[in-house]
């Protein structure tokens, strides 16, 4: 089930949320704490104002909600709220048997016991999980996830409770996985909100629709994206949009990872079958692989890792992914030349992309030992970013493969003094925003540009293929264009 939790001042505008989610959501929580004083007294209203089953809470402050009366005045307001039609009733692990819970039995109301931790995933998790689904029908625990490892610990609660009636909830970034991958964990709902009530909460649209979690089942194969950011990415919507229209059991879920060490074991426990990789890790997975491709070997990093027979496999679209959009220029002899602006990871697939193809390669950085270390493996020229300016005319492609210009510092651009004649062709790998500093600049030059968001779809069909064993569908709108629009 995807419960919206409810964060209206008034009943009115909680039963407006409703209407808005109806069709993402199955069950909704009324949290009393943060309807106005006059509206909490009316809380026994509100299961009859809609039409899906209602978790009644009132959430003191000490558990993260905003209610802080004394214990006697809360228990009047939860007494009387239960003469609604609740569905369940939240009451924390500490409140001792009291007339609450009597007049929650005696209507038929289902009592949640809840626990949660702000700071950390206690040490003995599944025992107190254990303890409150002995205290009522169903237990809850909401913690604090520090780092990946502590999602492992989450992730093996089902193997350890199976069959316990339980709610678990990762909160914070790292738990976003837990959010969508709820059933994996044993977890009847999930938590979505519109406004973030909690940290890390993902809207209800965006968990039945994108995600799909409610259809997750054992046979739902996993794949997903890890890195660090990672909730920027554009690769879910891409990937999750190409598996439910070829009707591939898969969802694709962001990873905040912080040691690629436990991702790789949490691969194992859950049987993944692909993630792709992005920055800072495309480097670190690599002692991780048994296998790589011809271009992982010599660009030294990885995008992709697929499951095969025994071991993990390592691919890079990205390399192919850049050059695609180029092939038909360099194919009929308009890029014989080219000036590559960086010398970092990205850059070191481009450059031998491009070597490959019989381009010319000139690498300017900033700093010169980094260009010559990707120069002299690849057999081309380097020069700092200062004398950029040299190369004015005199290539056919200008390359920007630095992070400078990057949202959010959108004024940026590395090579503010290079002069675009208006016969190269720019390409800036960066995709947010779609028009950098650096395309602007060339663009009023009359340059032909190409978008990083060229180069993201093309490597992410090639990761798709690899992941699913099928084209991408070409009817399907990868979300790329969504991205254009809203990063332009
Ligand atoms: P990636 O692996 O994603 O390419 P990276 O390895 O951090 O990222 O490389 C970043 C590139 O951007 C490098 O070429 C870096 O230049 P240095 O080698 O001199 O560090 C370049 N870069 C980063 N910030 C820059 C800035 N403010 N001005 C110019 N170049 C910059």
């Amino acid at each position: 089930m995807i419960c919206l939790t409810l964060g209206g001042r008034t009943l009115e505008s909680c039963k407006a949320s409703v209407v808005k989610n109806r069709e993402y959501i199955d069950i909704c929580e009324l949290r009393v704490d943060l309807l106005d004083q006059k509206e909490q007294k009316r809380a026994k209203e509100f299961p009859s104002m809609v039409d899906i089953p209602v978790i009644l809470t009132l959430r003191r402050v000490q558990d993260g909600g905003k209610c802080d009366l004394p214990e006697r005045a809360r228990r009047d307001i939860l007494i009387r709220a239960l003469d609604g039609d609740f569905a369940y009733i939240d009451l924390e692990d500490d409140i001792k048997k009291n007339d609450v819970e009597i007049k929650a039995r005696e209507r038929g109301v289902k009592i949640i016991r809840s626990m949660h931790d702000f700071e950390k995933v206690p040490d003995d998790i599944f025992s107190k999980i254990f303890h409150l689904s002995s205290r009522g029908d169903v237990a809850k625990i909401a913690v604090k996830l520090r780092s990946f490892s502590d999602v492992l610990t989450l992730f093996r609660i089902q193997e350890e409770l199976a069959g316990v009636d339980k709610i678990v909830i990762g909160m914070g970034e790292f738990g976003i996985c837990t959010r969508i991958l709820y059933k994996r964990l044993g977890s009847i709902l999930t938590f979505a909100s519109d406004d973030e009530v909690a940290p890390g909460q993902i809207p209800p649209k965006a968990l039945k629709q994108l995600y799909r979690a409610d259809k997750v089942d054992e046979r739902t194969a996993i794949y997903g994206i890890i890195g660090n950011p990672v909730m920027h990415s554009a690769s879910p919507v891409m990937h999750n949009r190409g598996f439910q229209a070829i009707n591939f059991n898969a969802v694709y879920v962001p990873f905040l990872v912080d040691n690629v060490r436990s991702f790789f074991s949490f691969a194992e426990q859950i049987k993944m079958r692909g993630f792709s990789v992005t920055v800072p890790f495309k480097v670190d997975v690599l002692s991780y692989l048994g296998n790589i491709t011809r271009e992982v070997k010599q660009i030294g990093s990885c995008n992709t890792v697929v499951r095969v027979p025994g071991m993990w496999k390592g691919i890079n679209t990205d390399y192919y992914g850049f050059i695609h959009p180029l092939l038909k220029d360099i194919e009929e002899g308009r890029i014989k030349s080219a000036l590559v602006i960086g010398a970092g990871g990205a850059s070191k697939a481009i450059v031998w992309a491009l070597r490959n193809y019989g381009v010319k390669v000139t690498i300017l950085n900033r700093t010169l030992s980094h260009a010559e270390k990707i120069a002299k493996l690849n057999v081309c020229s380097y020069d700092t970013l200062d004398n950029a300016n040299k190369y004015s005319g005199q290539v056919d492609l200008v390359v920007q493969t630095t992070s400078v210009g990057l949202y959010p510092n959108i004024e940026e651009n590395p090579v503010e003094g290079f002069v675009f004649t208006g016969k190269e062709i720019a390409y800036d790998i960066i995709y947010k925003p779609h028009m950098t500093k650096f395309l602007k600049q060339a663009h009023k030059a009359g340059c032909c540009l190409h978008f990083g968001s060229e180069m993201l779809l093309e490597q992410g069909k090639l990761q798709f293929e690899a992941f699913s064993g099928y084209h991408y569908p070409y009817w399907v709108d990868s979300g790329m264009s969504d991205t254009q629009q809203e990063q332009a």
